[in-house]
């Protein structure tokens, strides 16, 4: 069953000199199974959009349910939540017990799950994160790099094994190598598990490769969803409402500009590099 949010309103500090309309009219379903990804300016309200999606906060008006659990009926939130595993941006500020092992531990043992089966789960969501058991276990989290106190975030909530996974830009502040890692990750994690995987990134090359749908937002209201070629085909209209577009999509629109008739939907680098190969034989 998937996550379906219906005509979504959200306001902060209702009343106040200070009020918001963060959000509009949104209405959207996550598959299950599936990537998507949110993409939109700063500001554009994808935070407050992902926070609604485990009920840490309720809608002003308008529904969430997480597979058929109605997330504004606290007994039913919680259900919901369970199934929603939820990497806030900076995860790693989050992590505070002595040892990786046990930091990745606690939210299992918070379930009353068994030394054994947690202990599995510790060693199952090591692996997926790239970080080997042995040689990390009993580090402190504090010594472990930028990159590796962002995959022990990333571990702990996999060992809860979500159904759903909803990660506020993963990536943001990592050099390159910490930024590959998580990608890897998470590519391993749809690859090996069924887990939904809700995105929001900046980077537009990430999307457009991992993404089976991608919404854009764009001042609190869902501008669009589709597939990549879909979303991508208009890369004009992207690039006017201040977002980037894959590098990619920039040079087709290059080409284009220089009288190259350059497919509609051409995104990804290889495809590209398929395109252009065939165009140079046939000169
Ligand atoms: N706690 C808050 N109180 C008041 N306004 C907020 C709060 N959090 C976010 N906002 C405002 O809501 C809008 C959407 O924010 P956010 O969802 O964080 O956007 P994004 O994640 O796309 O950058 C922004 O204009 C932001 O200033
Ligand atoms: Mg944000």
């Amino acid at each position: 069953m998937p996550i379906v949010v219906s005509s979504l309103n959200y306001t902060y500090m209702p009343g106040s000199t200070q009020e918001y309309k963060a959000l509009t009219d949104i209405s959207l379903t996550v598959r299950d199974g599936e990537f998507l990804g949110i993409i939109g300016h700063t500001g554009s309200g994808k935070s407050t959009f992902v926070q609604h999606l485990n009920g840490l906060i309720q809608p002003t008006s308008g529904t969430v349910s997480v597979d058929g659990f109605q997330m504004a009926d606290k007994k039913q939130r919680i259900k919901g939540r369970a199934l929603v595993g939820m990497v806030f941006q900076y995860p790693e500020y989050q992590l505070f017990e002595e040892t990786v092992e046990k930091d990745i531990a606690f939210g299992p043992r918070n379930r009353g799950l068994s030394d054994k089966e947690i202990s599995e789960r510790v060693r199952e969501s090591m692996e997926l994160v790239g970080l080997q058991h042995e040689t990390f276990r009993e580090k402190s989290p504090f010594e472990l790099s930028g990159g590796e106190k962002r995959r022990a975030a990333l571990a702990g909530i996999i060992a809860m094994r979500p159904k759903y996974l909803v990660l506020d830009e993963p990536m943001a502040g990592l050099d390159p190598k910490g930024r590959k890692d998580i990608l890897n990750t998470i590519r391993l994690l749809k690859k090996r598990t069924k887990c939904g995987i809700i995105m929001v990134s900046h980077s537009m090359d990430d999307i457009a490769s991992e993404a089976d749908r991608i919404a854009v937002f764009n001042g609190g209201r869902l501008e669009r969803i589709g597939t990549p070629g879909e979303v991508f085909a208009d890369s004009e209209a992207l690039l006017k409402m201040g977002l980037d577009i894959p590098q990619v999509s920039r040079l087709a629109l290059e080409l284009r500009q220089r009288g190259v008739e350059v497919p509609e939907g051409l995104f990804k680098l290889e495809d590209m590099k398929d395109f252009l190969l065939r165009r140079l034989r046939r000169v």
